[in-house]
């Protein structure tokens, strides 16, 4: 399998050396930030044929059987957390790009992390960050996941109603290889522009993102708020006008946004 994935990767991406597959993980974030905590150097490439405990963001399970494509990549951005706000959106714009170039389907985000395809999950985002003593920021570890071939069977009753897979809209079948391949290239594409075309990012991803215009259920823990999903900012916050009046940015730490009658 990783022969087929290099394969595919452009021969100039430095990515591919540090390409790691493997059949089954825990989790690819989780390996991933093992392996930064232990010096794996900028790019380092992990993927999973499947993930035992695939992660969310919030502390969900992101459910991962085989016919899936999990992958995490590990960054060294050296700078403050404050400078790299926007990472999860640079990388959903991404997801999508590779989602487009490999499938032919437009996919869309649901701020901030999931990829939707017509009102459904797709897949999503997990970044995850470790600190120096000094406050930069040593590592980024993204992830994505992307349904490629599961059948609505392959996912706990729970949540078929709002989950898709790409075998499922195009009616073919998608090669977690390809995907893979094309979302390195696209994260390999991004990371050179991270810092220096913050402003571009954050256009292509409100291009992408279903939530803005639409009433919304803000839940953090018990409580729940309700507004209207306005714009993002520069970086990556939600701007929105609530019930009362108020306009207030949320940001992804703290919140989970929902539709008013659902997922979105
Ligand atoms: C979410 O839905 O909240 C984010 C899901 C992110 C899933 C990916 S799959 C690859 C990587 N490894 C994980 O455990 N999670 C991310």
């Amino acid at each position: 399998m990783k022969e087929k994935i290099l394969s595919q990767i452009i021969t100039e991406c430095p990515w591919r050396d540090t390409l790691y597959w493997y059949d089954a993980l825990d989790s690819t974030n989780t390996k991933a930030k093992e392996l930064a905590k232990n010096g794996a150097p900028h790019g380092t490439t992990i993927i999973a044929g499947q993930q035992i405990g695939g992660r969310g963001r919030m502390g969900r399970t992101f459910v991962s059987p085989t016919g899936g494509m999990y992958l995490s990549v590990i960054l060294r951005p050296n700078c403050s957390p404050d400078a790299i706000m926007h990472l999860t959106c640079a990388a959903a714009v991404a997801a999508c790009q590779a989602v487009e170039s490999v499938c032919g389907i437009q996919a869309n985000i649901k701020w901030t992390n999931d990829l939707v395809f017509q009102k459904k999950k797709l897949g999503g985002i997990l970044t995850e960050l470790g600190f120096g003593n000094d406050g930069t920021v040593t590592y980024a570890v993204i992830g994505i996941g992307i349904n490629c071939n599961q059948k609505k069977d392959d996912f706990p009753a729970e949540i078929q109603r709002i989950v898709t897979s790409v075998s499922e809209i195009t009616g073919t079948p998608c090669s977690p290889a390809m995907l893979a391949a094309a979302c390195v290239e696209e994260l390999y594409r991004m990371d050179a522009i991270l810092l220096s075309e913050k402003n571009a990012i954050i256009d292509s991803y409100r291009r992408h993102c279903i939530t803005l215009g639409k009433e919304i259920q803000i839940i953090s823990g018990e409580d729940c708020r309700y507004g209207k999903a306005l714009s993002v900012n520069e970086n990556g916050g939600l701007l929105v006008a609530f019930a009362d009046g108020t306009i207030q940015t949320v940001t992804s730490g703290e919140v989970s946004v929902r539709g008013m009658y659902g997922y979105l």
